[in-house]
């Protein structure tokens, strides 16, 4: 794309990644239109106060053919955010508006022949399977997700698919097999895959961008399934501890949302990565039981993290973004975890009192088997 675009339609755009990819934006001369439904479960106190007031704002679901059909009116870039996500019990949800919303949003601008000049379309690190690993017999490998017996005896290892002995997490390029091991990283792939298709058969230009674990400010204090460090927080606050799976050795790739925003205005800008899929994230591995301290010390809050013997099948030991795919287009992760901790932190304290919603969620998904006692 060499005439830089100037109309991008958010959609999600009142969300955690969305609203910072929209300020983003707007500073930097963009036309900006969100459309963004407000999801009660993200959005408890309805229409949040940090919507770009200089963004048009549009209410609806991108799953509706007409209200998507004007959303994409006049638009040369879509950043398409707009997801149901997390460790939800539903399963026909995630399928209604992640991957019947994306694959409609997809026809609408071919049917329509809109003139849409690129789609960037959010997708996660959910998409693969347990991550790269090396194993000191077989080198590096890419061992498939630990099955549910192997968690419920309490041997949470990765094991090496070819030899059998525990692995090494190291970083994850884009190559590595896919996965999808729950029912949201599935319609993830469908996302992705869609996007990426669609682009090849229209010869509109598409991006994938591989999220890792996202936090930083304005991400919802409300939505028990999701974000686990607004989770731990909201836990700490209420002066709860917060409760880790298996041992807690389980790593995450914990990214600030500015960083993952820069990602999207760099991806909307050039064509170099067009027609892939692209790792997002910081590519440094923190512990959850790491994480539960670096917060628990940031809120001065002294209560130990509690694990009670629980895992969740599908979980993901290990996964580390391999992030030089994005490098090559001048991507840098910015803001190291401490501070964007410290960040968060500073924000939620202007959200008034805060609730701990996990508590109440917890039966429900022991009920449904997505949390899972390991054997005494
Ligand atoms: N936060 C993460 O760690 C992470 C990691 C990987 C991928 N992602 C992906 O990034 C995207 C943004 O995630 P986020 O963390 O900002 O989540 P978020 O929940 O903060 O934002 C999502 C926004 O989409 C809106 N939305 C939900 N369903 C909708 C619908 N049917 N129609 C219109 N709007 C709808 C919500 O109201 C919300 O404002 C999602 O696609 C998510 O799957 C997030
Ligand atoms: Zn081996």
């Amino acid at each position: 794309m060499s005439d830089a675009p100037k109309r991008a339609l958010v959609t999600g755009g009142a969300g955690l990644i969305g609203s910072h990819i929209v300020d983003r934006l707007v500073r930097e001369g963009w036309q900006v239109r969100i459309l963004d439904n407000l999801e009660p479960q993200t959005h408890k106190n309805g229409r949040p106060a940090w919507i770009n007031p200089e963004a048009e704002f549009r209410c609806g679901i991108v799953q509706d053919y007409e209200t998507m059909r004007s959303a994409l009116t006049d638009i040369d870039v879509v950043f398409h955010e707009a997801a149901y996500g997390g460790y939800m019990p539903e399963m026909a949800k995630y399928v209604l508006v992640n991957s019947f919303g994306t694959a409609q949003m997809l026809e609408i601008i071919r049917d329509h022949k809109l003139p849409v000049q690129k789609v960037v379309v959010a997708s996660s690190q959910a998409v693969y399977s347990e991550g790269a690993a090396h194993c000191e017999i077989d080198g590096h490998v890419t061992p498939l997700l630990r099955p549910a017996e192997q968690l419920r005896a309490g041997d949470f290892q990765v094991h090496c698919p070819r030899c059998g002995r525990p692995t090494t997490s190291i970083p994850t390029p884009e190559g590595t097999p896919g996965g999808g091991e729950t029912v949201y990283a599935l319609t993830k792939v469908d996302q992705e895959r869609l996007v990426l298709l669609w682009g090849k058969q229209t010869g509109i230009p598409t991006v994938a961008l591989r999220y890792s674990c996202t936090y930083g400010p304005r991400q919802s204090l409300f939505n028990p399934y999701t974000g686990v460090i607004a989770i731990f927080c909201t836990r700490l606050l209420n002066r709860q501890p917060p409760v880790i799976y298996e041992d807690g050795g389980q790593t995450r790739d914990l990214c600030f949302v500015e960083d993952i925003a820069q990602a999207n205005l760099l991806v909307a800008t050039t064509d170099k990565l067009d027609g892939l899929p692209v790792n997002v994230g910081s590519g440094r591995p923190t512990s959850v039981r790491e994480l539960a301290g670096i917060i628990a010390k940031q809120l001065g809050i002294a209560i130990d993290p509690i694990a009670r013997g629980e895992f969740r099948p599908g979980e993901i030991r290990s996964l580390i973004s391999d992030i030089s795919r994005i490098r090559t287009i001048g991507y840098e992760p910015s803001v190291p975890l401490e501070e964007g901790i410290g960040r968060y932190i500073d924000w939620i304290k202007t959200q008034g009192a805060v609730e701990d919603y996990f508590a109440k969620a917890e039966a429900g998904l022991r009920e449904k088997g997505i949390v899972q006692n390991i054997a005494k």
